[in-house]
């Protein structure tokens, strides 16, 4: 009898269930009655206090489309991973000798950064882990790109659609303010895919002044709205001077696209409106191209674990799929290359990333 535990941890995104989906169908598909999977609850949490429950095979029926996780979750920070939790529990041994009372054989984490440190924490103490690639940021090291990212990109597009007809009824400046952590994938992709302006991304420390011209460029070629898609992490050349501590502090204070719009208006008359759609970029349901993207790693991983291969994150490269040592993916990050071809491109297409 194969026994396979589940979680999902950190933020949530569209797809998680259809990758949970895939992996259990490829499982019972190959083993019948012959594995059992456990659901556990709320992520890392779960597992540090035994909150799990046998699933059934109908449990992954009519979840494909359905977003958010089945198995819910929550945030069990890596840098406070040796603290023990409000009741005293050490959180790594509670984790392993829950693993243990449980019989697994694997223990499957869908998750993002984080998530991944944990992992490969876990899977150096023993426990055979493997790992889903999940976050709409697209900020896993060693994956090119992890199921929610589209869906996030295509919400995060029809908002700047939305917006783009009321800022040329209105001859408006909008900012619109992109998730993506640290990184601006998603502002990048979603900026070029709605026509924005301006795409200000924390790849790219952007020049307040610039951005102003490049609104009155616009208005003097009767073009008489701009939008400008900015990521979360989007930080001014002016903010870089004030160091990391300083940094943390105003960003604590006020969110990119206000500081943004504070500065802007230092440098023209511009009438400046602001949407942040925040947390909608990670709700609903997952886009086609993430369906099959999370049914596709949810069955590899399924593979991964018949063939006993544990310790890996099922990745793409190049399109196809590949396992990666958790080593390898946990504790580094992915950002926008400056040399992409994605970033010449949009360049071409006289996009301003404020450089
Ligand atoms: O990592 C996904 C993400 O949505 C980031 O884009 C964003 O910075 C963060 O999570 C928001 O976190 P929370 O859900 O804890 O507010």
């Amino acid at each position: 009898m194969l026994k396979v535990g589940m979680l999902t941890s950190g933020g949530d995104c569209q797809a998680l269930n259809a990758a949970m989906r895939g992996m259990a169908k490829t499982l019972y598909n190959h083993y019948k009655d012959e594995v059992k999977i456990y659901g556990i609850y709320e992520g890392y949490r779960g597992l540090i206090y035994g909150d799990y429950r046998l699933m059934q095979p109908a449990d992954f029926s009519g979840i494909l489309t359905r977003g958010g996780t089945i198995l819910r979750t929550s945030r069990t920070p890596f840098k406070d991973i040796d603290e023990p939790t409000e009741d005293g529990l050490d959180k790594v041994d509670s984790m392993i000798e829950n693993y243990r009372k449980m019989e697994l054989d694997c223990l499957v984490v869908l998750g993002g950064n984080g998530s991944h440190k944990t992992a490969n924490l876990l899977f150096q103490k023993g426990l055979n882990v493997i790992t889903l690639p999940k976050t709409i940021d697209n900020d896993l090291f060693g994956t090119d790109v992890s199921f929610g990212f589209w869906s996030a990109v295509d919400i995060a597009t029809k908002t700047i659609d939305n917006i783009h007809s009321t800022a040329a009824s209105h001859s408006r400046v909008f900012i619109i303010e992109i998730m993506g952590h640290k990184t601006g994938y998603i502002a990048l992709y979603s900026g070029i895919a709605g026509g924005a302006d301006i795409i200000l991304i924390p790849e790219i420390d952007y020049d307040v002044k610039k951005v102003a011209d490049t609104i009155r460029k616009r208005e003097a070629e009767g073009k008489d709205f701009t939008i400008i898609a900015i990521a979360e992490g989007a930080v001014s050349l002016e903010e870089r001077k004030l160091g990391k501590k300083a940094l943390k502090e105003i960003k604590g204070k006020k969110s990119a696209a206000l500081r943004l719009k504070d500065v802007l208006l230092e440098y023209g008359s511009f009438e400046v409106r602001e949407v942040i759609p925040g947390h909608m970029q990670r709700g609903g349901e997952p886009d086609a191209y993430d369906r099959v993207l999370a049914s596709r790693l949810g069955a590899f991983g399924a593979k991964l674990i018949s063939e006993r291969e544990y310790g890996y994150m099922a990745a793409v490269s190049g399109g196809r799929l590949i396992k990666l040592p958790l080593s390898e993916v946990a504790g580094r990050y992915k950002t926008v290359p400056l040399d992409s071809e994605i970033i010449r491109d949009a360049k071409d297409l006289s996009i301003s990333f404020g450089d």
